[in-house]
């Protein structure tokens, strides 16, 4: 393949390798994420699971942001291995409670272990195993310092409406992987997932409700600040 279109792929790939080197590099060198035991073997739990657990530099930003709104709830949809539960533990207040949820019991078996032998005592996490929109309408309104979603795709526009009734005014929403590896921004045929991205990309924009900045950090981090202190 010549002419500009080979050589927009060959920019993009740069990005994307100096992107992955950045996140790394950042969470190394910058916001010490500690690649502690629990973090290492919750990732590879992740891998044989064929599961994407958040990056390093994700896993910095949750911190800081569990941090920044002193978060004594969180709700998270995707538990996965309880990588991501590990980051937004460490940030949260040292008596905050994560609920996560997760259509799959065994992962969250997995989860409970890591968070375990990262050094939280077990009433720091409720587990809830089922799919995220039959069980975020039983989660008590306005609860929640930060709501992070990593679960289906297809459900995000969804996730943003549970999200915006469960958080408190001055609470914070995020939603990992919103550049679905650059197929957001890719002007040719996409997927249904991906079409949902931007439109949840659209309306996080366009509502009144929300104060959004999107970080550049793993595969994009879409994060936004309920108003109405
Ligand atoms: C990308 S993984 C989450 C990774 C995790 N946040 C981490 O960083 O370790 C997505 C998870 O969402 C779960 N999931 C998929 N669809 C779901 C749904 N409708 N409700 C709840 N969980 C769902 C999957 O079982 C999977 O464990």
């Amino acid at each position: 393949m010549r002419g500009p279109r080979r050589q927009e792929r060959a920019i993009t790939g740069n990005r994307q390798t100096s992107w992955a080197f950045a996140d790394a590099y950042g969470a190394e060198h910058v916001e010490h994420v500690e690649h502690s035991a629990a973090l290492r073997w919750a990732r590879d739990r992740a891998r044989e699971a064929g599961l994407r657990p958040v990056s390093d530099g994700t896993g910095a930003a949750l911190r800081l942001l569990a941090a920044a709104v002193d978060a004594k709830a969180v709700a998270e949809i995707g538990t996965g291995t309880g990588v991501s539960g590990i980051h937004l533990l460490h940030g949260m207040r040292p008596d905050g409670v994560l609920t996560t949820v997760d259509t799959e019991p065994e992962c969250q078996q997995i989860a409970r272990q890591a968070f375990r032998a990262a050094g939280f005592a077990a009433n720091r996490a409720r587990f809830i195993p089922g799919r995220a929109l039959d069980v975020l309408p039983r989660l008590a309104d306005g609860g929640y310092d930060l709501v992070f979603c990593d679960g289906d795709r297809m459900e995000c526009l969804e996730y943003l409406g549970e999200s915006l009734r469960l958080l408190r005014p001055g609470g914070l929403v995020c939603f990992e992987g919103v550049f679905a590896d650059g197929r957001t921004v890719d002007t040719s045929a996409q997927p249904a997932e991906v079409l949902r991205l931007r439109e949840l990309l659209r309306t996080v924009r366009d509502s009144t409700a929300l104060l959004p900045s999107l970080l550049p950090v793993g595969d994009g981090l879409l994060c936004a600040v309920k108003r109405g202190r």
